[in-house]
């Protein structure tokens, strides 16, 4: 066993529908009798030739999770992955245009059921979740609007956060500045992509124009100093997705990756897998390459573990009994 294997690890940034297990969407495909066999390769895996074509796809496997059901046996799969890859606290992406179409009966539904999932996951493989709402860009502001009233009629100590998620070249995000004030209101904490395909203003724009704390991605800050020397100033925290990023051709390989230079010059970053089976990776295997590319040691990693509890958006008694969990770890 290697020296990641038993470092427990939090992750932020995890799309609910983005980590189902290609076999399992194909399980419900056979089961509805829906032919989905366009969008995986021969080998079985999801295949896509670029982000475009990837939303494509992820929302063509969407297209098989119809019921609250569904959603309760997707929740118990990628919890069981999760936790197999010693993740011990998770948050992840919810966006009611895909549970209930935006409808709040019908998201309360689809949310009862994820939570049944995820506190069967808690007993069985100790893993804790938590869910952000997410409005999907490329639907556009007033579809955001609708997820800003299903968020804030869910907000609480299970629903902690609200974001921003799909195409980044479509619209500003001062676009969608109403539906971050609504979640702002309802107590979300927040978060947005940026810097993943848009480039350092994208960034720049999320945090002046929607007052994020965290930033999905916001790797290509690198590409202009001064702001990176704010975000570190202000504390922004960001959720980077190294694997990721590589998969999807932003960086070609690890060793281009700015993390490591973000990280050093003062960025609290943080890791994760974002829609872990599409880019054929796991939180261990994002460890292993940050390892090897980075010559990253169990002192980093445990650092970044400590960012990433301070950065959830969960409660304080939720974040002690991680912190514990962190701290037996190390003794
Ligand atoms: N939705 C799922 N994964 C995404 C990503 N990497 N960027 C934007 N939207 C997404
Ligand atoms: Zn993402």
């Amino acid at each position: 066993m290697n020296m990641t294997a038993n470092l427990p690890k939090i992750e932020l940034h995890l799309h609910l529908e983005g980590a189902a297990p290609p076999a399992f969407i194909r399980g419900l495909a056979k089961e509805k009798a829906m032919d989905l066999s366009g969008i995986f390769d021969e080998r079985g895996h999801y295949a896509y030739r670029d982000f475009w074509h990837f939303l494509k796809v992820y929302e063509a496997a969407t297209e098989t999770l119809k019921s609250p059901e569904d959603y309760h046996r997707l929740t118990l799969a990628v919890l069981e992955e999760s936790a197999a890859s010693g993740v011990v606290y998770s948050e992840t992406f919810l966006s009611p245009d895909f549970c209930g179409g935006r409808d709040v009966e019908a998201w309360k539904d689809y949310l009862a059921a994820i939570r049944e999932a995820a506190d069967l996951a808690e007993k069985r493989d100790g893993i804790t979740l938590r869910g952000i709402i997410t409005a999907i860009r490329h639907f556009g502001p007033e579809k955001a609007r609708e997820t800003a009233l299903c968020a804030a009629e869910t907000a609480g100590d299970w629903i902690v956060g609200f974001g921003l998620a799909g195409d980044e070249k479509m619209g500003k995000p001062k676009d969608f500045a109403w539906s971050f004030d609504a979640a702002r209101e309802a107590g979300l904490r927040l978060t947005a992509h940026a810097g993943e395909w848009g480039g350092p203003d994208s960034v720049r724009d999320a945090i002046r124009d929607l007052g994020v704390e965290r930033i999905g991605h916001g790797v290509r800050a690198i590409e202009d100093l001064a702001l990176v020397d704010e975000i570190a100033e202000k504390g922004v925290v960001l959720e980077v997705c190294p694997g990721s990023n590589v998969a999807l051709g932003i960086y070609r390989t690890w060793r281009d990756h700015p993390i490591h230079r973000l990280r050093e010059r003062g960025v609290k970053v943080t890791v994760s897998t974002d829609d872990p089976p599409f880019f054929h990776t796991t939180m261990k295997n994002e460890y292993d390459r940050l390892a090897d590319a980075f010559d990253w040691d169990e002192g980093v990693f445990d650092a970044i573990a400590r960012t990433s509890i301070d950065a959830a958006f969960c409660d304080g008694d939720t974040r002690d009994r991680i912190v514990k969990k962190l701290e037996a770890a190390r003794a």
